[in-house]
């Protein structure tokens, strides 16, 4: 990796995309019980900008997930390594990540929290890979569609580093 990373999304037009978001769930959530869900880690900064633009009330709870097998693509072999503390039965969930890219992880993420009957299950991404796609998967909710690039900031990492920038950015080269 070299060099400062390149700007692809400035904390500017991230903080309208994201306002517009908040707004269109907070009318389709409408007097309804909210629970939240965010993906660990990389969804932490979204979700806490995405909650404060609600105006409506809502819960949240996180799930922290591990892909098996070596390498920085998905194997699709998801486990669980820290699970929800809400019972989601009955509750209207919004699953909140940074990130889809080949859906090996939402789409395991659904089906597994589908099991547990909530009242209803949709999907919030800030960032859609939609090109790189490996078993089908849409998202309810898409911050940006992006092409095939790593990216990195609010909150996205390239081993652990980035999260912290404000800006979404791109790796130019992945070393
Ligand atoms: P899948 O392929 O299952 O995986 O949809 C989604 C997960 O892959 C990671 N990922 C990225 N992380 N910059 C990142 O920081 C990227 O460009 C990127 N592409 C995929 C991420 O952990 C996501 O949850
Ligand atoms: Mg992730």
């Amino acid at each position: 990796m070299e060099g400062k990373p390149e700007i692809l999304f400035s904390k500017t037009v991230i903080e309208g995309r994201v306002r517009e978001l908040a707004g269109r769930i907070s009318g389709e959530y409408a007097g309804k019980n909210l629970l939240i869900v965010g993906v660990l880690k990389g969804a932490f900064v979204f979700m806490a900008d995405l909650v404060r633009g609600l105006d409506i009330p809502c819960r949240v709870d996180f799930v922290r997930l591990a892909s098996y097998g070596a390498g920085s693509t998905s194997s699709g072999k998801v486990r669980i390594t820290k699970d929800l503390e809400t019972d989601i039965a009955g509750r209207h969930v919004l699953v909140v990540e940074d990130i889809v890219d080949t859906g090996l992880t939402l789409a395991w993420l659904v089906e597994t929290l589908r099991q547990r009957q909530p009242a209803s299950l949709r999907v919030c991404v800030f960032l859609d890979k939609s090109q790189r796609r490996q078993v089908p998967f849409t998202a309810d909710y898409v911050g940006f569609t992006i092409p095939d690039a790593f990216v990195v900031g609010y909150g996205l990492d390239f081993n652990e580093d980035f999260r912290f920038l404000p800006d979404v950015c791109v790796l130019r080269e992945i070393a």
